[in-house]
C-alpha cells in the first residue's frame, strides 16, 4: 500500500488476490471497508471461490477475509457487507444470517443489518415462491467508539411545514395528537399534563430551530414501554420523550440496482454512499477488496476520502481507473 499525499485525494487499485495484498497492509490504517464478494458458487476463476465449493468452505473464505479486514481496519472503523442469499433443495441456505453469526462470534459488533429492497427484481419463474428484492449490507464494527459523522449527511429538502402551517416531523408528526392524549388523559394528574404539555411545546420548539428533527412521546396509560429506563421515566413523570437530532435512514433502503456499468453485479452509488459519508471521516481510507467495476472507490473519491481498490480481474481494474480520473 502506497503512501497517500494528505493534500490530494488518491485512489489506488491493485490488481490480484486480496487474500494475499491484505497480508501486506499496515495493521490500524484503514478507516472502513465496503465490499460485496463473490456470491457463493459464482462463476469466479480463484481458490477462495469456484463453482465446486461447499458452503462451508464459502464461509470460511469470508471469515478469513473479515479477519485480514479486522487487522487492517483501525479500531474506530466500519466494514459493511453486502451478501446474498440463494436455495438449495428447496430451502434458503441463510448463507447472510450463518457469516454474520460467525463474525459476532470473533468479536465484531453487528450495529445495523440494512436490508438493500431493489426497487427493481428479477421475477422468479418458481409457482410457490416470491420474487426476492433484497439483500444484506451488514454493518460491523470494531469497537463500540466506533466513527459514526451523521452530521456529514445533507439536509432533507422536503418542507418543515405542514401545508396548514403547523411544524412537523421527518415522519409528519406535528404534536396535535399527542396534545388532545395529554389534555383528555385519565391516567395523568394536573401537574403531570402541564409538564407534559410544556414538554410538548419544548420539542415543537426545538424541531422549529432545527435542535431535533423527530420525537415520540410515551405517555402513561396510552403507549406500551418497551425499554426499562423508559417504564422509570413514565412512571415518575407520566410520560417520557424519545427525541432524534438527525435525518436518518431507517435501516431498510429502498434502492434501484445499477444498470448502466459493464459489471455483472456492480453496486448502485447510492448504496454506498451513506457508508462512506457517516464512517469514513474526510480524508480518510476507504478500501473495498472485492472492488469490480470500482464503484466503492468512485463514490469515496466523489466525496473527498482516499480509496484501495483490490481486483482480480484487470478488466475490471481498467474499467475503475478510468472511471475514477474522469472526476473533477
Ligand atoms: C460482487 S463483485 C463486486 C462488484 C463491485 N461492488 C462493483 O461495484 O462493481 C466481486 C468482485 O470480486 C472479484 N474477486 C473475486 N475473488 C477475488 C479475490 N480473491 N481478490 C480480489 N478480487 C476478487 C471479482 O472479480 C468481482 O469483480
Amino acid at each position: 500500500m502506497k503512501k497517500f499525499d494528505k493534500n490530494q485525494k488518491n485512489v489506488q487499485f491493485i490488481k490480484g488476490d486480496c487474500f494475499n495484498i491484505l497480508k501486506s497492509f499496515e495493521p490500524n490504517s484503514v478507516d472502513c471497508v465496503v465490499t460485496s464478494p463473490p456470491y457463493f458458487q459464482e462463476r469466479e476463476k480463484n481458490k477462495h471461490f469456484n463453482l465446486n465449493q461447499s458452503i462451508e468452505s464459502y464461509i470460511d473464505s469470508i471469515i478469513i477475509v473479515s479477519t485480514l479486514i479486522q487487522h487492517v481496519l483501525k479500531d474506530e472503523g466500519s466494514f459493511w457487507l453486502n451478501l446474498g442469499d440463494s436455495y438449495s433443495k428447496g430451502s434458503l441456505r441463510l448463507i447472510p444470517e450463518r457469516i454474520a453469526i460467525e463474525l459476532t462470534n470473533r468479536g465484531w459488533l453487528l450495529n445495523n443489518d440494512i436490508i438493500w429492497k431493489k426497487t427493481s427484481s428479477t421475477p422468479t419463474s418458481f409457482k410457490k415462491r416470491l420474487t426476492n428484492s433484497y439483500e444484506h449490507f451488514y454493518h460491523f464494527v470494531k469497537s463500540k467508539s466506533f466513527y459514526y459523522n451523521l452530521t456529514t449527511l445533507d439536509a432533507k429538502k422536503n418542507s418543515k411545514y405542514t401545508k396548514s402551517g403547523l411544524i412537523k416531523t421527518d415522519s409528519n408528526l406535528t404534536g396535535v395528537n399527542y396534545r388532545k392524549i395529554i389534555e383528555n388523559s385519565n391516567h395523568l394528574t394536573d401537574v403531570e399534563k402541564q409538564n407534559a404539555l410544556l414538554a410538548l411545546d419544548k420539542c415543537l420548539s426545538e424541531l422549529e430551530s432545527g435542535d431535533i428533527k423527530d420525537f415520540r412521546f410515551i405517555i402513561r396509560g396510552h403507549n406500551k414501554v418497551v425499554s426499562y429506563q423508559r417504564q422509570k421515566e413514565v412512571e415518575k413523570n407520566g410520560y417520557a420523550i424519545i427525541k432524534s437530532r438527525y435525518n436518518k435512514p431507517s435501516d431498510v433502503w429502498e434502492i434501484l440496482p445499477e444498470k448502466d456499468n459493464p459489471h455483472y453485479a456492480p453496486f448502485p452509488e447510492e448504496l454506498v454512499e451513506f457508508p462512506i459519508k457517516v464512517s469514513c471521516p474526510p480524508n480518510g481510507i476507504v478500501l473495498d477488496p472485492f472492488s469490480g467495476s470500482g464503484t466503492t472507490c468512485f463514490v469515496a473519491l466523489k466525496n473527498k476520502r482516499n480509496a484501495i481498490g483490490i481486483e482480480l480481474r484487470e478488466e475490471f481494474i481498467k474499467y475503475a481507473k478510468d472511471r475514477c480520473s474522469k472526476i473533477n
